[in-house]
């Protein structure tokens, strides 16, 4: 047995800086040299943001070509300073962003000696470059628990960005997946704030690198979204209306975007809803209150797509167009992602003239934009690729993706220890069993990730990998329910089970591959939460078989099966693990690597029970004495943090190094974690807390803190977490901060101690720093 001992740094250890990222006087300086001499032309132009797409078209053969007459006017009179996404929203090659990329550099320096600064999706990889590397999407790397894994992801994105002349990246995204019918739970960090906070500051130090101020030509800036609650829409439907509590605002959805903000990202893209009532764009308060003013952050400010032109389009907030510009720049918009149209340069230019904007605030946005140019090095080299980018697309990118994978699939099931497969034919089933496009969801190759199964052909299928794995001859492929490709995500053909069910008569084991088809935004939102019905059916009458069943689902967001888990023998959710899942899932299935992920979200088990692991006390009640039944249930089919493993984990000792402490204290929180079954393998540590009494009613556990570890058969470790007392804060009725003195419980695993605070102290500072 051998001790090792590790210590955690919370995310509090970075709420030290501030201002978040430490200005560099040589830059400011060049940043006044060079606003002083700019038109307001000029300066309007650096604040707009236009699609690619309108600057060229597609020729006879169907390949888009940019005009360069068109990209010659666009610079030249409109002074743009920023140009995004891949015509028609598919990969291009690298060379060809070479080239665009270049002429547009060309023209920006010739036109306005200002680089553009352009922008990709680039969200779980190189989305819009053609044979790069895809990792698995940001929900299976909460699902790691492994801070590591996101940022050595981002560092490899940012890399192969770079190769393809792309400086900025509109990643990641930390909106807090908080509701299961939520079409873009999957690329967020699922539904706690620690987690989603600790991998957006892993991540921008993959994509940035260490020095914000200096970014080099092999790291790029992140655009972290969407700001904020963007994932909490009352109707579950993408951009439609939020409505959190004042206290669940700051304390949990605005954490991440916080961590972010301190963590040094250069820009944050904004969410295209409201919240409360307010649409975020056009308000104030949490845009320039909240962000620039409170956080000190002086990073730059980008609107979602056509967002300005929402405010009076989709909101009603704006009478029209100019009215929705005033109110978005006044309310601390920089940057206008305006895709299709010049109108925002004439209406500001207006706006500017009639007063109603001032020239301190067009000084302030362009000083922001021009800030994240020069911290990208765009003035001294506005081109990068070509020599020294050879690394792109390589195996040795390629395994880090499959680790990710590995570490990323949730083992929820295994019942009797069904799994690791044993030398057995195998009947292949369900619509996710032979496609790429689940297996890497939205933001894959394309914008939905459909119709780029020709860019994903080198990887394999679960089918693939099963073959590879267990030999052709053990798999038969029988798919029973299949997508219809060329519909919307939710659309199946007509279903063939009875040919499912025949092959399983030939089979010893089924393993059933259920879940969705790709999709993102609004495209992928659904009208019932339930997993289709004819692939639950699919699952009904091969259990009829009486072959074991194990069911793998691939799916962006908790789909219910209530009624199928039962049938079951064993459940594995791969979420969405990108182009090397299959070959993860069948490495994990085999035995060959041990699971080792936990579930980043609530996995409800009834439509009526959309709760988050946080839940309040209080929406968990047993019944009451008498004559009234009030109760209340909180009704999962898995847990929030729940996984298991080939091997078994031990947790004692857990102790504290205070069982009093006061407000400004930091506690030292260990444990004893040891693995007592017979294989290696890695186990993600989680510390929850629980207030017992407070002045408003409390969640019923919040996590605290997090790391995994890795073990050999019988080998232990000391875990040891720095938690300073002001993490256990909750934001109370008056909006701020607040720690109370009373009992709290820690609990890692199934070991649990008390501790007492022994003051009170609310924080008149907005944001704990
Ligand atoms: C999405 C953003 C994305 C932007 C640019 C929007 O529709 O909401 O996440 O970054 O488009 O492609």
């Amino acid at each position: 047995m051998t001790l090792m001992t590790l210590c955690v740094i919370g995310v509090g250890a970075f709420a030290q800086q501030k201002p978040a990222i430490p200005r560099d006087a040589k830059l400011e300086a060049e940043i006044e040299k060079k606003l002083a001499k700019m038109t307001l032309d000029e300066k309007i132009g650096q604040m707009l943001e236009l699609n690619l797409d309108i600057m060229g078209a597609y020729d006879v053969n169907g390949s888009w070509q940019l005009n360069e007459t068109m990209l010659d006017t666009l610079i030249s009179k409109w002074k743009v300073g920023s140009i995004l996404n891949a015509p028609g929203t598919r990969a291009a090659t690298v060379e060809q962003w070479q080239y665009w990329i270049q002429l547009i550099q060309k023209k920006s320096m010739k036109y306005i000696g200002i680089p553009d600064i352009y922008g990709l999706d680039h969200n779980h990889g190189v989305t819009y470059t053609q044979g790069g590397t895809l990792f698995p999407q940001p929900i299976n790397l909460a699902a790691s628990f492994n801070t590591e894994l996101a940022r050595e992801g981002a560092e490899i994105t940012a890399y192969e960005s770079r190769a393809a002349n792309c400086p900025w990246v509109y990643n990641p995204v930390v909106d807090l997946g908080r509701d299961a019918r939520w079409p873009r739970i999957y690329e967020s960090f699922g539904e706690d704030a620690i987690v989603n906070s600790k991998m957006v500051v892993a991540e921008i130090q993959g994509y940035q690198g260490d020095d914000p101020n200096h970014i080099d030509q092999y790291h790029v800036g992140t655009s972290t979204k969407h700001y904020f609650a963007y994932g909490a829409p009352w109707t579950g439907k993408d951009r439609t209306p939020a409505y959190v509590s004042p206290q669940m605002l700051r304390e949990k959805y605005f954490e991440p975007f916080k961590a972010a903000a301190l963590g040094g990202t250069l820009t944050m893209m904004v969410n295209s809803a409201s919240v409360n009532g307010v649409p975020v764009h056009a308000s104030y308060e949490y845009l320039t209150k909240w962000l620039k003013e409170d956080l000190q952050w002086d990073g730059m400010l980008v609107t979602d797509w056509a967002d300005i032109n929402n405010l009076f389009q989709r909101e009603h907030v704006a009478k029209d167009k100019k009215d929705a510009v005033r109110i978005a720049i006044n309310a601390g918009i920089d940057m206008s992602m305006d895709p299709y149209s010049v109108d925002f340069c004439i209406l500001l230019k207006e706006l500017v003239q009639e007063g109603k904007v001032k020239m301190e605030r067009i000084d302030d946005a362009v000083r922001r934009i021009l800030r994240v140019k020069y911290r990208l090095g765009l003035f001294e080299k506005p081109n990068t690729g070509g020599k020294g980018y050879e690394k792109f697309g390589s195996q040795e990118f390629a395994k880090k993706s499959l680790k990710a994978a590995e570490e990323s699939e949730v083992l929820l099931k295994n019942e009797g220890g069904i799994l690791p497969l044993s030398k057995q034919k195998i009947l292949l089933t369900g619509p996710n069993a032979n496609q790429m496009r689940c297996l890497n969801g939205g933001w894959s190759y394309t914008w939905q990730g459909s119709k780029a199964e020709d860019l994903s052909e080198a990887y394999n299928t679960i089918y693939e990998a099963f073959c590879n794995k267990f030999g052709k001859e053990n798999v038969i492929l029988e798919q029973g329910v299949t997508y219809h490709e060329k519909g919307a995500y939710y659309e199946e053909n007509k279903p063939e089970i009875e040919k499912a069910v025949k092959a399983a008569a030939q089979a010893d084991i089924i393993v059933a591959c259920v879940g969705e088809n790709s999709y993102t935004e609004t495209p992928g939102n659904l009208s019932d939460l339930w997993l289709s019905a004819n692939q639950r059916n699919l699952v009904k009458e091969l259990a009829k078989a009486g072959k074991p069943i194990v069911l793998v689902l691939n799916e962006g967001r908790p789909r219910l099966i209530a009624d199928i888990e039962p049938l079951a023998k064993a459940v594995v959710n791969i979420l969405i693990p990108g182009n090397y899942g299959a070959d993860a899932l069948a490495n994990l299935l085999a035995g060959d690597v041990n699971f080792s992920a936990k579930m980043p979200y609530t996995y409800p088990r009834e439509i009526n029970s959309l709760n988050t692991y946080d839940y309040k006390v209080s929406e968990e009640v047993g019944t009451m004495a008498g004559a009234y039944n009030y109760d209340a249930k909180v009704s999962l089919q898995w847990p929030f943090g729940y996984g298991l493993s080939y091997t078994t984990f031990e947790y004692s000792n857990l102790r504290v190094d205070k069982k009093e402490f006061g407000t400004d204290d930091v506690l030292t929180v260990s444990v004893d974690v040891k693995n007592t079954g017979s294989k290696a393998g890695k186990e993600a540590v989680l510390l929850y807390s629980s207030d017992l009494v407070a002045s408003i009613v409390p969640d019923n556990k919040r996590l605290r803190d997090f790391t995994k570890i890795d073990l050999q058969s019988g080998e232990q470790k000391t875990v040891t977490f720095r938690l300073p007392a002001k993490d256990l804060a909750f934001v109370g009725e008056s909006g701020k901060w607040t720690l109370e003195e009373g009992d709290f419980v820690l609990k890692i695993g199934n070991q649990t101690t008390s501790v007492v605070c022994t003051q009170t102290k609310v924080w008149e500072t907005p944001n704990i720093q």
